[in-house]
């Protein structure tokens, strides 16, 4: 018996609409849903999204596991993963999705739409001066497919761009920086800093006090700002909230948390230049999706080259 049936195991996504969006691409193929496995060895593929630890083991002809999200911390960081590819989503639906989010949050900032919600509130007419987006410097720290999309649309509405990743980059009008030397200098250039990380062993808290404290200090919007779409883990929360308290930094928006939900009891609920989104920046649609998964396992099963590969060493 070949074993090419389709486990889904999604973690706190509902498992149905995958599912279900698999059968109907793919008919013939069998799709189970964790945990109702009847037969492990029939199993070849894992769809999975931070899927129970039980689920990836015990499946003896294991072949592939596909992330359902574009973030895989919650496959590979584990020690007993099965020694398999792991591939991830890519998809210009999600990317379109990340960039608006991120333009949102750079521009609500720049524009200065927190403190004018203040005034409306107020019912206070006040002019604030406005630096023109040239005068801004926009960081964005994760230069990959969402990084680098941001990075297109921010530098057409005029922001200067830096990036900084693991792998040194040539990207026309950015301003590109690699490694862990290279840090401190495109922190010391940057008003706006866009965190478009993967959670790695390697990032894990990298949004902490000691980095907030190396952002450029003489920008035009009265100190820095962060931006976290990448994942909670990436940020040190207590930081944040002395960091704006302090004015070591001026503002956030974070759509991702340590813990999530986010405790409604956090001190970061009531600071005024927060700005808090549920972990809604991108969005993974099973419609949008399963064509290109189901795609990816008849690459497989045909001996074509898998695409969007997981480096598991390098954890993302
Ligand atoms: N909030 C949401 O709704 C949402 C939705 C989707 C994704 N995400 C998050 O966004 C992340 C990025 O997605 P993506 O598709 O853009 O990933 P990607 O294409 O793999 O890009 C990751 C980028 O981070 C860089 N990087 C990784 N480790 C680094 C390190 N130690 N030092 C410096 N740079 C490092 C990589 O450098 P190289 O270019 O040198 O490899 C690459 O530029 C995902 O991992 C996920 O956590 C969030």
């Amino acid at each position: 018996m070949t074993a090419n049936a389709i486990l889904v195991s999604s973690g706190n996504w509902p498992p149905e609409p995958w599912a279900e969006a698999a059968r109907a691409v793919d008919p013939k193929r069998p799709v189970f849903v964790w945990p109702d496995v009847p037969d492990p060895a029939a199993i070849g593929y894992v769809m999975a999204w931070r899927p129970a630890p039980e689920s990836l083991i015990g499946l003896p002809n294991l072949k592939l596991i596909l992330s359902l999200g574009a973030g895989v911390e919650g496959i590979v960081l584990r020690d007993d993963l099965p020694d398999v590819p792991v591939v991830r989503i890519v998809s210009d639906d999600l990317t379109a999705r990340m960039t608006e989010w991120v333009v949102l949050q750079v521009l609500l900032h720049h524009r200065q739409q927190l403190a004018y919600g203040r005034q409306q509130r107020d019912h206070e007419w006040r002019e604030l001066r406005q630096p023109a987006a040239s005068d801004v410097r926009v960081g964005i720290m994760g230069m990959g497919v969402l990084g680098q999309a941001a990075a297109r649309v921010l530098g057409g509405l005029g922001f200067r761009i830096a990036g900084w990743s693991r792998t040194p980059k040539d990207l026309p009008d950015i301003d590109c920086h690699a490694g862990d030397e290279a840090l401190d200098a495109f922190l010391s250039q940057t008003d706006i800093l866009v965190c478009l990380l993967p959670l790695t062993h390697a990032t894990r808290g990298i949004l902490s006090m000691a980095l907030f404290e190396k952002l450029a200090r003489n920008g035009p919007l009265g100190g820095p700002v962060v931006i976290n779409a990448g994942r909670g883990g990436l940020q040190v929360e207590a930081d944040i909230v002395t960091a704006i308290e302090r004015g070591v930094i001026a503002g956030a928006s974070l759509d991702v948390f340590e813990s999530e939900p986010l405790d409604p009891a956090s001190p970061l609920w009531r600071l005024d230049d927060v700005v808090i989104t549920p972990h809604v920046a991108a969005f993974s649609d099973p419609a949008e999706l399963v064509g290109q998964i189901l795609d990816q396992i008849a690459a497989y099963e045909a001996g074509r080259p898998l695409r969007n590969l997981v480096n598991r060493a390098a954890g993302y």
